[in-house]
């Protein structure tokens, strides 16, 4: 498959990176940051849906072993990065590796059913690829920098509240929020970097570790309004867990792990094995959690911070969203 035509100045043969899971909501942010590098950019699609422009397509799923041989050989690619959604967590055994992780680290974090399900599903992956002695990096990029509501569907474009905030505990619990587009630039920064083979790579960026009640306060200044908190308790988020339903659940377990319990942080990571990206690239600043708010208020009136009724607007079309797709066991 012949490199595309492009602005770009491609070295054949030079990083040629293969990523699966591009249409999903982590994926989209890895594949604008590859071809930002310049890296020659191939990516695997099971849909019609569009890719980005400037990535060469190859269709399949990453579950046809012979299908994978045969893209890996005949494109020469040196590096696969794996975003795959839930479900396909299991199917991404084949390769040299960054698997669908893009959270917590799963082996020190601690979620209730059923978001423990998908923690053993990455688990597993992780040792399956370390008993084979793939070459891996693990990224443990904490929380995507948004409001983290506890019944959410995904993360994507979700706004923070206008009518009232709900505070995890009593709030103090502090996580890490880093934007999506730094969550690709990191990660194609990785794929290059020697010191980050068979590590697990932590981001912890000192200007986005805040507490519930910190990013409370950090969105009324963005919105010049004070806003209700309403206390949901470590009771509420285990009885939201325990409804099984899926993938509402899932967020309930994570945020009871992330908020009550404190996973993100409740370790060091001065391990053999960790590795910090702020620290390993101290010139590559990430975007502030304040910078991605001041985003949300544009975002969503699509003009003045003080459209406050699109802001409304937006918000209950978004919690609507949020409560669709459901599946409860
Ligand atoms: N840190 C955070 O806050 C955060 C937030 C969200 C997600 N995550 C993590 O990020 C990772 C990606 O999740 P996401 O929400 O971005 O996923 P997503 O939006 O659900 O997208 C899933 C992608 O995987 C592809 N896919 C699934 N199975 C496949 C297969 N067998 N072969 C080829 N492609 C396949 C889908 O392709 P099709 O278009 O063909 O369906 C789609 O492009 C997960 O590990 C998730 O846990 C972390």
């Amino acid at each position: 498959m012949a490199p595309t035509a492009s602005p770009i100045d491609f070295e054949a043969n030079v990083g040629r990176t293969l990523i699966v899971g591009a249409t999903g909501f982590i994926g989209q942010f890895v594949v604008d940051a590859s071809l930002a590098s310049g890296r020659l950019t191939y990516v695997l699609v099971r849909s019609t849906s569009p890719s980005a422009a400037k990535a060469k397509t190859i269709k399949g799923s990453i579950s046809n072993e012979n299908l994978m041989k045969k893209a890996l050989k005949d494109n020469q690619i040196e590096v696969v990065i794996s975003v795959v959604g839930g479900e396909g967590i299991l199917d991404q055994l084949s390769l040299r590796f960054l698997p669908s992780e893009f959270g917590h680290d799963v082996d020190r974090a601690d979620p209730v059913e059923p978001g423990l399900t998908m923690y053993n599903d990455k688990r597993k992956v992780r040792r399956l690829i370390e008993d084979f002695g793939i070459p891996y990096t693990y990224i443990c990029c904490n929380s995507i920098a948004a409001w983290p509501y506890h019944d959410n569907n995904h993360p994507s474009d979700v706004l923070p509240p206008m009518d009232q905030f709900q505070i995890y505990g009593d709030g103090s619990v502090k996580a890490y929020f880093v934007d999506g587009t730094d969550i690709g630039k990191f990660t194609v920064k990785v794929v290059d970097d020697a010191r980050t083979i068979n590590k697990r790579v932590h981001f912890r960026p000192p200007s986005n570790y805040l507490n519930i009640n910190e990013l409370a306060n950090l969105w009324e200044r963005k919105i010049q309004r004070n806003l209700p908190r309403v206390t949901i308790t470590e009771d509420n988020l285990l009885d939201a867990a325990k409804e099984n339903c899926i993938p509402q659940s899932t967020v309930a377990s994570f945020t009871h792990d992330i908020f009550i319990k404190g996973c993100q942080t409740n370790f060091s990571v001065d391990g053999p094995n960790d590795v910090e990206a702020s620290t390993l690239y101290p010139d590559m600043p990430f975007k502030t959690i304040s910078e991605c708010f001041d985003d949300f208020v544009v975002k969503i009136v699509d003009g003045p911070v003080n459209n406050m009724v699109n802001i409304v607007d937006n918000t209950v079309s978004d919690a609507v969203n949020r409560l669709t797709m459901t599946t409860c066991a």
